[in-house]
This record gives structure tokens, sequence and C-alpha cells, in this order.
């Protein structure tokens, strides 16, 4: 892998503190970073070299963060070696040639700082001051390396500002040096909903419209909104997660099969089923948990969406009339995300009228917890009488007698950006894709329905499902457990 200059834009994010520097730390526990990488931190606060390594080595130890580690210390000093700390205000023109400065002395030092990440941790409200003082300082030029730009989600907040956004990018980057990123495609759990599919025949002929009756997709949450409120506040469930990681769920889920493995084709299928995904406003169902109003930094009259839960179509013949349940939600009864494609019941079914004996079979990739793809089947209890039970056929990455590792997200999204593979990134058109099923779809956002913390969210939802004579299923804990 090519050495690099990785620039972080707001080091001291929150965003940069749970993950990056995680993530950093263990790739270089792995020993994957390359020889001469050198990571420069850049953010508004005065800090030494010394002072920002401490505050590095503080993060890394810091609760609730988003995995946990036993620190080395001789891990942290060999990363320690890479760390770099420059201050500034993004708005400031001149701090752009301090950064060029810096940049070359390091390159002077060894590091190989001609190849580039900008990596914008930081308000979307700063990312054009960004852009201009890099151009001013032809710091966005590839002259003997490459530049690439990761930018996180949300893209905009609607199908408008997406594009002023993806405009906005065009105008200093081309579309192959930009990797807009949604965590969920580096799930190695989502990842897999392809090979499962695509690399095994005999699945895929089933999934679709003859075999499927419905598909379900939940992302629950047991907890709130924590010390978010500032920005949680202004987003909503819908457009947190809605707009981005459900919807990457669906196209794994429901995709063609792409021509090949290349960020090309997989792409194209997923904007396929985007474009062709229908908003019904009349079938989207929002919640606020009790309680959210008190939360710090929110509203007391905050009419912002901690749930939502809608009912869509495929404008495809695969998926013709196949409904598609999703929901999501904060302060829910447990924490679970999957999605569950349940089949059509065959009208002649052996001993259907048997208890349980009409049991759907489930195919369930489970994203989180007890992470793994499952069948849900019908079993005949062992003895002598003839009884029916459900029983799990599993794939489970917890049970791994190997013990591979699992990356996470975005280590594997860090990787894909230094071997300059866009495959699992959104393109301006998939964003915008997303952004033009959503708009319709949060303009029909009125009053909430409060819902009590530890339910399923606002009885309303019940009644997408039921409408259509089904019922959201209780996620099951009774696969994957290790
Ligand atoms: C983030 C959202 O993008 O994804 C959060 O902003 C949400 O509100 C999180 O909790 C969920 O990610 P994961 O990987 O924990 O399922």
């Amino acid at each position: 892998m090519d050495s690099f200059a990785l620039v972080i834009f707001g080091i001291t994010s929150n965003l940069a503190q749970k993950y990056l520097m995680q993530v950093l730390y263990d790739m270089t526990e792995e020993g994957i970073l390359p020889e001469e990488m050198a990571v420069i931190g850049v953010a508004r606060r005065q800090m030494s070299k010394e002072e920002f390594q401490n505050y590095f080595h503080e993060s890394l130890r810091l609760e609730n963060i988003h995995h946990k580690h036993a620190i080395k210390e001789e891990v942290f000093k060999k990363l320690c070696k890479r760390l770099h700390y420059i201050n500034g205000e993004f708005s400031d023109p001149s701090f752009y040639s301090k950064l060029k400065l810096f940049l070359n002395s390091l390159s002077k030092k060894g590091f190989h700082c001609s190849n580039r990440v900008y990596y914008l941790a930081t308000y979307p409200e700063l990312y054009s001051h960004v852009f201009e003082g890099l151009r001013k300082n032809k710091l966005n030029r590839q002259n003997g390396g490459w530049v690439r730009l990761m930018i996180e989600k949300p893209i905009g907040h609607d199908l408008k500002s997406a594009k002023a956004l993806n405009k906005l990018l065009l105008k200093y980057f081309n579309e192959d040096q930009i990797y807009r990123l949604d965590h969920y495609l580096g799930k190695e759990t989502l990842q897999n909903i392809l090979t499962f599919r695509f690399s095994n025949g005999i699945f895929e002929p089933l999934i679709n419209k003859d075999y499927i009756d419905h598909i379900q997709i939940t992302a629950s949450e047991d907890f709130g909104i924590g010390r978010r409120g500032g920005y949680y506040d202004a987003v909503g469930a819908l457009k947190d997660v809605g707009q981005n990681h459900l919807l990457q769920m669906l196209c794994f889920a429901t995709m063609d099969a792409p021509s090949q493995f290349s960020n090309d084709a997989v792409t194209t299928q997923r904007i396929k089923i985007l474009q062709n995904l229908i908003p019904l406003p009349k079938n989207i169902v929002f919640g606020q948990y009790r309680g959210y109003k008190e939360e710090k930094n929110v509203s007391p009259h905050s009419q912002t969406d901690t749930f939502y839960a809608l009912k869509t179509y495929i404008n495809n013949e695969r998926f013709k009339d196949v409904p598609i349940y999703i929901r999501a939600g904060k302060k829910l009864k447990q924490t679970v995300t999957e999605i569950s494609v349940v089949f059509k019941n065959p009208v002649n079914r052996l001993l259907k009228n048997l208890k349980r004996g009409d049991e759907p079979n489930v195919l369930i990739y489970r994203i989180a917890p007890n992470e793994g793809v499952v069948l849900k089947i019908l079993t005949k209890l062992p003895g002598y009488k003839i009884s029916l039970e459900p029983a799990y056929m599993q794939y489970c990455y917890r049970i791994d007698p190997h013990k591979h590792y699992i990356p996470d997200p975005y280590e594997r999204l860090l990787i894909d950006t230094m071997r300059g593979d866009q495959t699992f990134f959104n393109d301006a058109e998939e964003v915008e894709a997303q952004w033009a099923f959503i708009d319709p779809l949060a303009s029909a956002r009125g009053k909430q329905h409060i819902y009590e913390p530890g339910t399923w969210g606002p009885k309303e939802a019940d009644k997408l499902p039921e409408e259509d004579g089904r019922a959201w299923l209780e996620p099951s804990m009774d696969f994957c457990r290790i």
C-alpha cells in the first residue's frame, strides 16, 4: 500500500475521537499502516505535539468509545511517531499556507506527503472554506501523488442541498477522488450479503416476488441520543439513519447481481434499487420517545422524530408488489439491526394445520448483535408424535473456529481509501437518489406520536403491516449465541 499523509480536519470532534483514533490505534497494532505514513490532526485549539499525543492517548481510554481495547504502550509509542498536530481556524485563508509548509516540513523528515487523504470530521458549514483554502495552495492537486477526500454522511439535508454539496465537491475534486462515507457500507455483516447471495447458487433464484411475501428491516437501539442533542434535534431518525444506513441495507438485500465485483458494477446496482423505490408519504409513521424533549440541547417543543416506520415497494419486475417494511429508532425495546426476508408459504404445505405449521421461512441477515446469516425453518420435534418447531440453520460470525479478525467499518473504509477502491462508498448519483426517496417522506413529518422508552415505538406503526394482514417480527436472540 502507498504511504500517505492523513490530514484529519476536526481531530477533536466526537467522530474523530470515537472512531478514527481507535481505528488508527488498531491498525498500528496490526502493523498495517504503511511505513512513512503521517497522521496530521487539525483543529482550532492550541496544542503542542506532545499535548496532542496525550490527548490522543486519553481518547483511546475514554469510556463508551466505539470498541474497547487494552491499550498497549509499545503500540501507542509506534503510533506516536506518526502523530502530528497543527492548529488553525478553517475559515482563515492563511491557515492553509501554514498547513502546506507543515506538510513540506514533514516530507523533509521522511514522511510521504505527496499522497494525501483529507478527512472531513468537521461541520458542513466549514467545508467550502477548507476546499477553497486547499485549492489556493494547490493542495487539492495531484502532483506526483494522489489526493483523496473522505467525507461523512449526511451529504446535505435534502435533495437540493445534497446536489449543491456534490456540485461544490466536484468543483475541487474529481468523482474518483471523493469518498462519501456511510459506515454501514463498511460492515462485514452487510458486505457478506453480496457473497451470500451472489457467490452461492441456491438462494438467489428464490429472491423475488414469486417466493417472497415481504421484507422487514429493523435498526433499533435501546439507548437515547446521549450527548448528541445539538446534532440530533436538527436531523431526526429518518435523516440520521433512514436516508443512509437503512437504505444501504435494503440495497444489499434486493439489488440485482452486479456483472462483476467492481465499484461501477456494484454501485450501479445499488443506484437502480434507490431510483426505483416508491416513496409513500401516507405510509410513514413518526414517533418521539417520552422524555426526549428534556434531553440536553433539545428544544422543549421539539417535533423531531426519534423513530420512524414506513412501507415501500420497489418498482421493478423482480419485487413487484412485495411490501418492504422499515423501522428504526432510539430508546426502543432492544438494540438489533437485521433484515428479514419472509418467504411465502406454499399452498400445499404439509402439516400446515398443526401448531406453528403455518410459520413462514425467514432468511435473516443479522447485522448486530449475534451477527450471522440465518434461515428459519420448521423441523419435526424429535419423538413419537408429529409436531413442529421452528429452528435456525445458521452461519455465525462469533462461532468462528479460525477466529478471523473482523475489521471495524471505519478501518475497512480507510484501507479502501488508501487502496483507491470506491466500491463501498457512495457516489453523487447514489446520494441524490437516496434523498429523492426521502424528501417526500420527510415532508410528511407532523406532530410526533409519543412512545414509551423500552417499547417498539408508537402503536400507530403496527398498523403499517397490520393493514396488510402482517405483523412486525420480534427479533430473535435464539441464534448465533456464544
Ligand atoms: C450513526 C447515527 O450514523 O449510526 C447514530 O448517527 C446511530 O445515531 C449509529 O446510533 C448506528 O451505527 P451502528 O454501527 O452502531 O449500528
